[in-house]
């Protein structure tokens, strides 16, 4: 395994974290590059839960390097935070923590957009993580009131940017919510200052650190955020996040060219969860989907909000892999349908009376997909600690293989509870 991409092919959640973690053993190099503190990826070492947001998984080994690359938009004391809390767990971080100078910096004027806008959707409101992340990526492609890390870094063109920003932001802001609390362009000089100060002695241009990495032959491991299905082009648009999170993003979220990635990893969950707006054909709002969510934790991350759950939709996930351009998958989470005496698995969609395996391009008919479903025996017996494919149940292995077959790739990793330790790789 030399350059290796772990990527989500449903709607985030998928477990990435854990196989990024797992892999972390064999790459010399962890990468974000997408996505900012909207993400939670959970790992669980020996018992030990780590949650990281903005930190690459990588950082739980200090041997590795982790990288956020360009394509993050970043809350400076979100990261900071997280540096100190991992920090006080007794793992250090210096310089194994590189940060690209063009990441684009997330400030309190995006949050006050976002809060306004979503509150202004009422019912059809995104249903963010509230982190920010939307406005910021809309200020970097508007290009006129965005700031980037390297001017963080740069306290003249720092003081400079902020002032001109934070004029146009309370303007605008005033005309949209009058009488809302305006920014002050000294306390956020202050507030950032601080941060630059701490952040600067890991800033470096990423995309050459990274091209000098892949001459040096150096393992490297992108680890995706959010989910294929959440993309900005390709995902179910506008209940998406606001960049490219299938496989399309790494690319130009890392300036590291596709064709260097050597294995292409797509993570599934075993079912299906969603946060926030936005449909979800196999969505159960009955007891079986309360016991997947009992079963599963499934609770955001970053924001605890319940998580929308429901049977595997492998027209969606097989969309995913397609977009993702996937080499194999990592099945997760298969435990947790472990109590259930049948399961099913979405394998086509009717819509409007059409028989169809082709994921829609527009929410309209997304919403009107009645899930079209293969009935498939549970196992109702405890895998959470087997060790080899061999000693699952034969429906369990079925389970596996129908997914297999939809998504048309093999099954390499299985995992059956959120430790490390609990994940089979198949030969
Ligand atoms: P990510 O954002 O894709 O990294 O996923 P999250 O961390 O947000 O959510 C995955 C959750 O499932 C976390 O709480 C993990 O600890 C947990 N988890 C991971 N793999 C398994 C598994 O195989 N079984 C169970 N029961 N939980 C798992
Ligand atoms: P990880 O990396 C699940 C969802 C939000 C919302 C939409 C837009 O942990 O898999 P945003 O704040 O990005 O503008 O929100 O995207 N979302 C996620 N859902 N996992 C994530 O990340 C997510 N990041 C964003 O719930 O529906
Ligand atoms: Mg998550």
């Amino acid at each position: 395994m030399a350059v290796t991409a772990v990527v989500g092919l449903q709607w985030g959640d998928e477990a990435k974290g854990k196989i990024v973690d797992l892999l972390t053993d064999r790459h010399d190099v962890v990468v974000r590059y997408l996505g900012g503190n909207n993400a939670g990826h959970t790992v669980v070492i020996r018992g030990e839960k780590y949650k990281l947001s903005l930190l690459p998984a990588g950082v739980l080994r200090p041997e590795v390097t982790s990288v956020i690359a360009a394509g993050v938009v970043l809350n400076p004391g979100a990261l900071l935070g997280e540096m100190d809390a991992i920090t006080k767990r007794g793992i250090p971080i210096s310089q194994n923590l590189l940060l690209s100078d063009r990441a684009h910096v997330i400030f309190p004027w995006h949050r006050a957009e976002e809060a306004m806008l979503e509150k202004k959707r009422g019912d059809d409101a995104i249903g963010t993580t509230m982190r920010g992340i939307g406005p910021c990526y809309r200020d970097k492609a508007g290009r006129t009131h965005a700031i980037r890390v390297g001017d963080l870094v740069r306290p003249d063109v720092f003081r400079k940017r902020v002032h001109e920003v934070a004029e146009h932001k309370n303007a605008k802001q005033s005309a949209l919510d009058p009488g809302s609390t305006l920014t002050d362009p000294e306390a956020v000089l202050a507030e950032y200052g601080r941060y630059a100060e701490r952040l600067k002695p890991h800033v470096v241009d990423t995309t050459a650190w990274l091209h000098k990495a892949l001459r040096d032959k150096r393992n490297i491991l992108f680890e995706g955020a959010q989910g294929s299905l959440l993309d900005v082009d390709h995902g179910t648009f506008p209940y998406v996040t606001s960049s490219n999170s299938s496989g399309c993003g790494i690319h130009a979220g890392s300036g590291v060219p596709e064709r260097a990635i050597e294995k292409m990893i797509g993570v599934v969950k075993a079912y299906t969860t969603r946060v926030g707006g936005g449909p979800c054909p196999t969505e159960l709002h009955d007891a079986i989907g309360q016991h997947i969510r009992d079963e599963g934790h499934e609770y955001g991350t970053v924001t605890g909000r319940p998580r929308r759950c429901g049977w595997f939709d492998a027209v969606a996930a097989s969309y995913g892999a397609r977009i993702s351009g996937i080499d194999c998958l990592a099945v997760m989470l298969l435990d947790v349908l472990s109590k259930l005496d049948t399961l099913q698995i979405c394998e086509a969609y009717e819509i409007d009376g059409e028989r169809t395996k082709e994921f829609p391009s527009h929410i309209t008919d997304l919403a009107k997909a009645q899930p079209v479903y293969r009935t498939l025996p549970g196992w109702k017996t405890d895998i959470s600690g087997l060790k080899k494919i061999a000693d699952f149940p034969k429906q369990a292995r079925a389970y596996l293989d129908t997914i297999s077959e939809l998504l048309e790739h093999r099954v390499e990793i299985v995992s059956i509870g959120p430790d490390r330790e609990q994940t089979v790789f198949v030969k």
